[in-house]
């Protein structure tokens, strides 16, 4: 999904609704106690230029009052659509593709060769998934790189907390323009016509995955193990001690030598001892 811009959000003096700093402070408290996400104190344009379109549908006259709302009982639903726009949702199909490429070649093979042993069982987590296209980059990567995948129990959980990306993920359409600069084997075998300038995942793909609503800073219903877990481009909002218990939850729930990409401006240092640098955001859990 293409990232919303603030490029032309309004100054404070042209401003429609009234939007304070003790607002600002409050909403940015609040995002971070929910979801472990951080703002920093400099983005009062992108929340007041991702929350006022719905000041405006609700009617409402200023940031206080919907701030009000919120933490009202009749408003407890709109909370979850504040989170979803303040959440950041950046994502291509195949981004950082050195990550499936690893998968491919090494991480595949190590489990195929482990299976022989241990039964054919495949658990992969894309943990911040966004709109689905990273877990469906790890789908088509399965899909070509096991020709045999119908003989193993292969799932894909892909979660996030921003509701409106999970359901997008299900339905798994994306706009025509989504497969540019990839390569057509792909885009023709794994994409099917969807409407005019639209595409649809193709349903072996669709099939491996389950799309799950979950808050990384919350509870999670998951035992594991898992033999890859992608959390990648989603903890660089999150401050070092939120980090660091999620790392930490990461490692219990992965198998013995099993694979972590983080994002490309990610790292463990000073985070956690319990994964081994593979090299380009690639740890194995060791500990
Ligand atoms: C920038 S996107 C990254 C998407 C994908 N992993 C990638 O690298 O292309 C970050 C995602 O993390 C999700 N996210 C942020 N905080 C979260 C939390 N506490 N629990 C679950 N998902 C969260 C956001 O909703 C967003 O969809």
């Amino acid at each position: 999904m293409a990232n919303r811009t603030v490029a032309d959000s309004p100054t404070a003096e042209d401003r429609e609704f009234a939007f304070s700093t003790s607002d600002y402070d409050y909403l940015r408290a609040m995002l971070k106690e929910k979801t472990g996400i951080e703002l920093g104190p400099t983005k009062h344009n992108m929340v007041y230029a991702r929350l006022a379109k719905r000041l405006r549908k609700l009617g409402m006259s200023g940031f206080r009052e919907y701030i009000e709302f919120i933490g009202s009982d009749a408003g407890s639903g709109e909370l979850g659509t504040t989170l979803n726009a303040l959440t950041t949702n950046l994502t291509k199909f195949f981004r950082e593709n050195h990550h499936f490429e690893h998968l491919a070649t090494t991480a595949l093979q190590e489990i195929r060769a482990r299976a022989v042993s241990q039964g054919r069982r495949l658990r992969i987590w894309s943990a911040g998934c966004s709109s689905g296209e990273e877990p469906y980059s790890t789908a088509i990567t399965l899909l070509r790189s096991m020709p045999d995948i119908k003989q193993w129990d292969a799932k894909i959980l892909a979660t996030d907390i921003d509701t409106e990306m999970v359901r997008r993920g299900n339905e798994g359409i994306y706009p025509a323009a989504a497969l540019e600069g990839m390569p057509a084997d792909i885009s023709r075998k794994y994409f099917e016509p969807y409407g005019d300038d639209k595409v649809r995942m193709v349903e072996e793909a669709r099939n491996l995955i389950s799309f799950k609503h979950l808050n990384l800073v919350g509870n999670w219903p998951m035992k594991g193990p898992f033999d890859v877990i992608f959390c990648r481009n989603v903890v660089i909002y999150f401050d070092k001690d939120t980090q660091r218990v999620l790392f930490d939850r990461y490692a219990n729930l992965l198998a013995p030598g099993g694979f972590l990409y983080i994002g490309h401006s990610e790292n463990l240092f000073g985070i956690t001892e319990r994964f081994k640098l593979l090299g380009r955001n690639i740890h194995r859990k060791i500990a």
